[in-house]
């Protein structure tokens, strides 16, 4: 028999099409209703047999590549260590298959399109696609719920890129519902040279909401998707963690300002920022504000793509 030795799967990004965050709990977490919905960004994560060392040799080996349109400069903020959502991942998978430490030591690289602590939810995509690819190269057979469970202790928002599609997530993201989405809708997203801190986003909106109601889902959302409606979502578009990141970068309001006037439907700051996501009329006005959001001067760079799309997918499992 031929034994699998590498296998790729690449991972959407994902934008919040609504992110209601109630007030802090007492375990630290927020409750949402957060309405993810996975774009045509993918990270692509191979992770490959690595020689079994003695025991306690220690860590996974982590490359880290740009992929076409990724930003070098922002692949200095990838943890290469066992830190790594995705080497984290792969140490989860292990355990769950009763795998020695020596027998699952791998090397995982990641070729990273999805801007890094940018709001898309790059680490999550990077870690739902090594589970992934670890379930598949350690023929350990988990099912779609044990998976899931697995994302869930990785990470608030990791199972959502191995659904993908479009999906409301409640508790404190992690317990998804599909949620129907007929069409295209064309977005695009602009860049920053510089990330933003998820906890710290989430700190300042606890600062500026110490009074944050229960979070709500919208009617008038889940109609415009299931319509497939671009104005109609457009209006519907909310995220409550935006004052936080523009009270941290107030940078960002011009970049939404110069999104809006190059003719988006709509601009609002992706998940905890600083990625800008602008919804456009159709393809050929995406690629309209995006030639216009990156003359503007107000982004690094600015990037087109589609939703929904499918969630993570295994791209070649290679065998020797
Ligand atoms: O779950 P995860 O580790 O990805 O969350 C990262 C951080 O985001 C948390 O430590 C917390 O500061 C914040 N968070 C939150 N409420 C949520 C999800 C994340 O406060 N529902």
């Amino acid at each position: 028999m031929t034994a699998v030795t590498a296998v790729t799967v690449r991972a959407p990004a994902k934008v919040n099409l609504l992110l209601a965050v109630g007030p802090v709990r007492e375990d630290g977490y927020h409750d949402l209703v957060n309405v993810f919905h996975a774009v045509s960004l993918f990270d692509e994560v191979t992770v490959r047999r690595a020689d079994p060392g003695p025991a306690g040799a220690g860590e996974p080996v982590i490359d880290v590549h740009a992929a076409a349109g990724g930003l070098d400069a922002h692949l200095a903020g990838v943890p290469r260590d066992g830190d790594n959502l995705a080497a984290r991942a792969a140490r989860l998978v292990a355990r769950e298959a009763g795998l020695s430490e020596e027998r699952a030591r791998v090397r995982i690289r990641i070729d990273k399109a999805i801007p890094v602590a940018g709001g898309m939810a790059g680490g999550s995509a990077d870690a739902a696609a090594a589970l992934l690819a670890c379930d598949a190269l350690f023929g350990a057979g988990l099912d779609a719920a044990a998976l899931q469970a697995l994302a869930a202790e990785l990470g608030s928002d990791v199972p959502f890129p191995l659904l993908g599609g479009t999906a409301v997530g409640t508790g404190r993201g992690e317990v998804l519902e599909p949620v129907p989405s007929r069409g295209r809708f064309h977005w695009v997203f602009a860049l920053s040279e510089r990330g933003l801190s998820t906890p710290a986003v989430f700190g300042e909106y606890d600062r500026l909401r110490p009074d944050a109601p229960q979070p709500r889902g919208d009617a008038a959302l889940t109609a415009a998707l299931g319509a497939g409606d671009p104005p109609a979502l457009a209006a519907a578009l909310r995220n409550d963690l935006e004052p936080a990141a523009l009270s941290l970068r107030p940078d960002l309001a011009r970049t939404l300002d110069a999104g809006r006037e190059a003719g988006a439907l709509a601009g609002i700051v992706s998940g905890s920022g600083p990625t800008c996501a602008f919804l456009a009329p159709d393809a050929d006005g995406a690629a309209e504000v995006a030639e216009a959001l990156e003359k503007s001067g107000t982004c690094e760079r600015a990037l087109t793509a589609h939703g929904d799309v499918p969630g993570a997918e295994t791209v070649t499992p290679a065998v020797s």
